[in-house]
């Protein structure tokens, strides 16, 4: 049987990501923040609920011990905890930049740090990084989300290229719009009302954006998790996955355009 290890397993994706591997008979350790609150995934006999903050170095090197005096061994991660600061970035304080950088970028790195030296003495390991199709394009009003995003994807491709020596593969997950919590419990708004300059401004984006996110072509969490599961079933080297029609339509629409003409097309949809 084998083992992952998954981050932010409180809620969305990757709750369902914890579900999907353990109803196909792969031993969990589902980390979250606040393993207390959990009741549903302490109900499965091969998942271990356990503490994880990203943010806290010591947490991820105790799950780390833990998921292995449990199970054994690991044999894949996925790097799902993640949040999106969104607001004009003139009116982000310097702690909520760090901390967008400090969950989504570095606290990703602080876990496939803590977990290499195992992966290698096993000779093998996946490390599986969600990123977004918004680590592949951008929306305005969400630089900050979309700078860790788009450092997620350089760090795990260039990574890569050295973890295939040891015989650790790396995949990166893009999914489009997602029907989670995260548009409520896990943004940040980013807010200053001194900035008056950018009032009628930040009104047309959000008009523009919630005609542009169609409910209809919104993924649900399961489906994401079971592209997560391919992901890491499917023997390949494939680097990326896109999930959803969404993300699939955006990506090829920068793809057919070219850069410049792709964020031309943004600036006259959100102007
Ligand atoms: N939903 C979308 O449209 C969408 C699209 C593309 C990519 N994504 C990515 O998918 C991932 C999961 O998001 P989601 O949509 O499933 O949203 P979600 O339901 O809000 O889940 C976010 C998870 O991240 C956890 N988290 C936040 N800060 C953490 C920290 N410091 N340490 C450990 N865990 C932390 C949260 O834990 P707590 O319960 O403790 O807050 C929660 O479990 C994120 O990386 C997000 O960027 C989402």
């Amino acid at each position: 049987m084998k083992t992952i290890l998954i981050t932010g397993s409180s809620s969305g994706i990757g709750k369902a990501a914890v579900k999907h591997f353990a109803e196909q008979d792969w031993n969990v350790i589902a980390t979250m923040r606040s393993p207390e609150k959990e009741t549903e995934l302490t109900q499965f006999d091969n998942v271990l609920v356990t503490k994880l903050d990203v943010e806290q170095q010591d947490t991820i090197h105790q799950a780390i011990v833990k998921g292995i005096e449990r199970f054994g061994k690991i044999d894949a991660l996925l790097n799902n905890a993640g949040y999106g600061a969104m607001g004009i970035f003139e009116a982000a304080s310097e702690e909520q930049i760090q901390r967008q950088f400090d969950v989504n970028v570095f606290g990703l790195m602080r876990v496939i740090k803590a977990i290499l030296p195992h992966f290698r003495a096993n000779k093998n390991g996946l490390i599986i990084n969600l990123s977004s199709m918004g680590g592949r394009l951008t929306f305005p009003t969400m630089s900050l989300y979309h700078a860790t995003k788009f450092a997620v994807e350089g760090f795990t491709e260039s990574l890569s290229f050295e973890l295939a020596s040891q015989n650790i593969r790396l995949k990166l997950i893009e999914p489009g719009v997602v029907k989670t919590d995260f548009f409520g419990r896990s943004i940040d708004i980013l807010s200053d009302d001194s900035l008056t300059d950018y009032q009628g401004y930040s009104d047309k984006v959000s008009a523009a954006l919630s005609n542009t996110i169609n409910s209809e072509k919104e993924s649900s969490p399961e489906l994401v998790a079971e592209i997560i599961y391919q992901a890491a079933t499917d023997g390949t080297n494939q680097l990326r996955y896109i999930a959803g029609e969404d993300a699939k339509e955006l990506i090829k629409l920068r793809k057919d355009l070219g850069e410049e003409a792709f964020v031309e097309h943004m600036t006259h949809m959100f102007s």
